[in-house]
């Protein structure tokens, strides 16, 4: 595995993941999405990291999508790792107990819309351009796109979307919802970014971590289903030192200092 072609850094309590191709509009190749897959769990296993975001170098992508050269003399058995890898790494970052930000610092087409899809929450600058463009190349999304773009956005526009494999710029993707805000240039969205990851890495990661499973579980369990899951994690959060610890907090009128635990 290429360690240069993804960066991994940690400031704080923040571990950044950064795509590094962006001479190739950081296209995710098998050996990008290996170390991404690598990183993510490196981030999950570390006790000092609490929230994660996941990013692309440069102004100019975040992910123009799967390497198209590695397409070439490939059928559908050929293809099969590639699309069940990227899935993998997408419900990985959903399972993940801490919270993982897409910061969109550019094109995000086919898989790169896709993984950002599968984070928590995304936040994209001005420049930003989101699609699914597979249907351009006789394909369609393979990463998930056709199963979380309805979700996020409703189906009409998901099928919209995915059949013209049209391109919508930040400011549509925020009205759709496919994006959570919008930045007005690349360093005000890394600046951003790390100010709301710094300011949730001081929140109880117990807590935040509960909250992401029954959030997440509303994608797929019923309702009623998913309210039991919710009154078992609301639950789980009152056998926590870090419950304790907030609401004596808050009745002395102090600053919480939670401890995850
Ligand atoms: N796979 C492989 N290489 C890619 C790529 C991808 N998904 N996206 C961009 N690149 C490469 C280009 O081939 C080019 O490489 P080169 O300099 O060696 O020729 C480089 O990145 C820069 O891209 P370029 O097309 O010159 O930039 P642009 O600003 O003119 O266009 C895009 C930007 C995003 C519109 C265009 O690159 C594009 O359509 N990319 C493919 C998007 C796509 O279909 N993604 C889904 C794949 S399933």
């Amino acid at each position: 595995m290429s360690q240069d072609d993804v960066l991994y850094e940690i400031t704080d309590s923040v571990a950044t993941i950064a795509i590094n191709r962006p001479d190739k509009l950081n296209a995710l190749n098998v050996t990008v999405v290996n170390a991404l897959q690598g990183f993510m769990k490196r981030a999950e296993h570390d006790n000092t990291v609490r929230v994660v975001i996941l990013t692309g170098t440069g102004e100019k992508a975040f992910a123009a999508g799967a390497d198209i050269t590695e397409f070439q003399n490939k059928d559908s058995k050929g293809v099969r790792p590639l699309s069940e890898n990227g899935q993998e790494f997408c419900k990985f970052m959903e399972s993940m107990s801490k919270p993982v930000i897409a910061a969109i610092n550019g094109f995000a087409l086919g898989g790169g819309c896709e993984i950002a899809m599968a984070c928590d929450i995304r936040y994209a600058s001005s420049n930003a351009k989101f699609g699914q463009p597979e249907i351009n190349l006789g394909i369609i999304p393979g990463f998930g796109g056709t199963v979380r773009l309805p979700r996020l956005v409703g189906l009409g526009k998901a099928k919209e979307l995915i059949y013209s494999g049209n391109m919508i710029d930040a400011e549509e993707a925020l009205k759709l919802g496919l994006v959570d805000h919008v930045f007005e240039s690349v360093e005000a969205l890394r600046d951003g970014v790390l100010k709301f990851a710094s300011k949730l890495a001081t929140k109880p990661g117990i807590a935040i971590k509960l909250a992401k499973k029954s959030l997440n579980a509303s994608w797929s369990l019923p309702l009623k289903e998913n309210l039991e899951l919710e009154v078992d994690v609301f639950c789980e959060t009152f056998d926590t030192e870090d419950k304790d610890i907030g609401v004596e907090a808050f009745l002395s009128k102090s600053k919480p200092e939670f401890k995850h635990r």
